[in-house]
């Protein structure tokens, strides 16, 4: 038996249903909020309140403050890894990350690794998991070994991660090398995330529903299954969501096979078919479109009432089915925390 904990959202994650389902957003530190921006001009850039911990920390609970959500997630990225792994990061005004050099035609052997990077993250979870209130529930987070792994091999992201299925296909035992490499940095990671004061992790598989489904198995389900089976040997009271979007059909199989303690599910999946088909009693994420969000008005709320509907006999953890955009409306995440806290 675990201890009673006053974090709701730990207690869902732990298995138990609360009647009033909590709430955190994908992304929900960032672009959409004033406050965020104002401090990302001040520092020049991403990276740079990313690996500046006392920004980092700032960042990470500037939606509680706002908003009052039940989790705080790190401010970070997944690409922390390929950097700490030895891949050079930035990312270009507009276009999104670069990693360097691109593995489609480098040896990530040849790649020096960078531990060290890694320690401002560690030290802004210290500094959120002291500052946080008792009742929210601090989620850490890493992305997932395929959607990484995209990254590193093509340099940057693509529309179809065709650089990395062509791999997968075409040189599997290097392929394999990598994502084992991955894996292990992975959970060395969040097992330092853990040590530093998370309550929880997320792990991020952004781009999953790119995969036939043997590839889905072999490149999905067992990597993610080698993480929490490591993580659980190391923290076994420490909960795991993971978040195969884009899995569609293939989330059951994800979330019977990977031992994970609860799923995320992405907007194009119907809550019903999630309901009916997960395992009883696994607690469940999402899924709310981010365009409805936009939206408001009778789109949210007739959204919002199918999802609650839909988990209202399961544990459940009202979120998005992907990041919350850029242009949101502030107003509009206040009323959606209203039509999930109204009971
Ligand atoms: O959820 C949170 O608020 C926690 C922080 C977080 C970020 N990235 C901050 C961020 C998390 C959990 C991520 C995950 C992430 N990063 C994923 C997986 C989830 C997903 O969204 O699919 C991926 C694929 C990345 C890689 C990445 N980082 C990309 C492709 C980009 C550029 C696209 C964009 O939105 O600008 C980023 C940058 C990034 N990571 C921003 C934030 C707040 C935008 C930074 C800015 O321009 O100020």
């Amino acid at each position: 038996m675990s201890v009673p904990t006053p974090k709701k959202l730990l207690n869902v994650l732990r298995g138990n249903r609360e009647k009033v389902p909590p709430v955190w957003l994908m992304r929900q530190a960032g672009r959409y909020l004033p406050e965020y921006r104002a401090l990302r001009a001040e520092k020049g850039g991403f990276l740079e309140l990313a690996y500046d911990s006392d920004c980092a920390a700032e960042i990470t609970i500037q939606p509680i403050r706002r908003f009052g959500f039940d989790g705080a997630i790190l401010f970070s990225d997944i690409l922390v890894i390929p950097h700490a792994m030895g891949q050079d990061l930035w990312f270009e005004t507009g276009e999104g990350p670069r990693l360097a050099p691109p593995l489609v035609d480098h040896d990530f052997e040849k790649l020096v690794p960078a531990p060290e990077r890694l320690n401002p993250v560690f030290e802004t979870v210290r500094k959120v998991a002291s500052a946080l209130s008792p009742e929210t529930t601090f989620l850490g987070f890493a992305g997932s070994p395929w959607t990484v792994a995209t990254y590193m091999v093509a340099g940057q992201g693509s529309k179809d991660q065709a650089e990395a299925r062509r791999m997968a296909y075409g040189q599997p035992e290097r392929f394999s090398e990598l994502i084992d490499r991955i894996i292990i940095a992975t959970v060395d990671y969040l097992s330092g995330q853990i040590e530093a004061g998370v309550d929880a992790v997320q792990l991020f598989d952004s781009w999953s529903g790119s995969l036939s489904p043997a590839q889905f198995e072999q490149w999905v389900i067992a990597p993610n299954a080698k993480i929490v089976a490591g993580l659980k040997t190391r923290h076994p009271d420490t909960p795991i969501i993971g978040f195969p979007k884009g899995a569609g059909g293939k989330l059951p199989a994800y979330a019977r096979e990977t031992g994970v303690d609860a799923v995320g599910v992405d907007e194009t999946v119907d809550p019903v078919w999630a309901n009916e088909y997960l395992p009883a009693g696994m607690p469940v994420q999402g899924n709310l479109d981010p365009l409805a969000l936009i939206a408001g008005g009778a789109a949210l709320d007739s959204a919002v009432q199918r999802i609650l509907g839909a988990f209202a006999d399961r544990p459940h953890i009202f979120n998005l089915g992907h990041g919350i955009l850029p242009d949101t409306p502030i107003e509009h995440v206040e009323k959606l925390l209203t039509l999930v806290r109204k009971g």
